[in-house]
């Protein structure tokens, strides 16, 4: 067995994916972005990060794959903490969708989906089947769209191919961040629905966010309320609807505006 300690895919009953304990989050100048955080994710649960813009959101996610360690406190992703995790063994055990920073563009659909498995020295031809079944996953027809660049399709098929590439190494952790953000609204109602049944389908733990209460409701299996760096709700969506907190209050009205979304299905 190799130094590197191996932790199985397979769902266990009450094992927890992700756990922040106590963690903050503080910049060189004192500048506080997350306060004592404490959050525990099961395996297999989709939990929605919602806040406004400048929230602490994003600061959350990258506290899970590494990309900033906490100044206090500590998260555990699979029962170590991410101190302990070296730091690409994780980002490949954790697949990332962000919106801007999106597809290699001088990469074709087929090899942005597999440069995570090209990293871990899959054989070719294992790569293109993935690529291939993984785009069917996601809605695109692999004979149009494995050879095309990202520059030749459109916001939605953006996404959809980011979100392939996330999958593509089977991660047992998924973080998207806003990844139907920049979507006109009848193509990102789409593709939160087809989203839904792959999530049903894969039964991946997911850490999604949103500043879209609507989108939260559609996905979350909890959701975590973030405002200024301090989660202050994290419950199911009903209860959030009942929650007596002012800004709770304000995201339910945006909610109740929107209209319900069991429409979406
Ligand atoms: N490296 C940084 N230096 C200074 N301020 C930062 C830095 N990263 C994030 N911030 C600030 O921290 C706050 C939280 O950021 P972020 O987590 O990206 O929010 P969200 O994703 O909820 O929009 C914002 O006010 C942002 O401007
Ligand atoms: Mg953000």
């Amino acid at each position: 067995m190799s130094s590197v300690h191996r932790v199985k895919n397979s769902t266990v009953d009450g094992q927890k994916s992700v756990e922040f304990q106590n963690v903050s989050f503080r910049l060189a100048d004192g500048k506080t972005l997350l306060a004592d955080l404490n959050l525990e994710i099961s395996r297999g649960e989709t939990l929605i990060l919602l806040g406004r813009s400048g929230s602490g959101k994003t600061t959350t996610m990258k506290l899970i794959n590494r990309l900033l360690d906490p100044t206090q406190g500590q998260v555990r992703v699979e029962g170590r903490s991410t101190l302990e995790w070296d730091p690409i063994q994780l980002r490949r055990r954790v697949g990332y969708v962000i919106q801007e920073i999106g597809l290699f563009p001088h990469l074709t659909v087929e090899e942005n989906i597999g440069v995570v498995p090209r990293l871990e020295r899959w054989a070719t031809e294992r790569i293109q089947e993935r690529a291939r079944a993984l785009l069917n996953m996601v809605g695109l027809d692999p004979d149009r769209f494995a050879a095309r660049y990202p520059r030749e399709l459109s916001g939605g098929q953006r996404q959809r191919v980011g979100v392939a590439r996330a999958l593509a190494a089977d991660p047992p952790l998924i973080l998207l961040d806003e990844p139907f953000g920049a979507l006109d609204p009848i193509t990102r109602r789409e593709i939160q629905v087809e989203f839904k049944d792959l999530q049903a389908r894969l039964q991946k733990t997911m850490v999604f966010v949103t500043h879209d209460v609507r989108e939260a409701f559609v996905l979350a299996n909890r959701i975590g309320l973030v405002k200024e760096g301090k989660m202050i709700f994290l419950g199911a969506p009903s209860l959030l609807l009942e929650s007596n907190d002012p800004e709770a209050r304000a995201f339910a009205e945006c909610f109740h505006e929107a209209g319900s979304p069991e429409n979406a299905r």
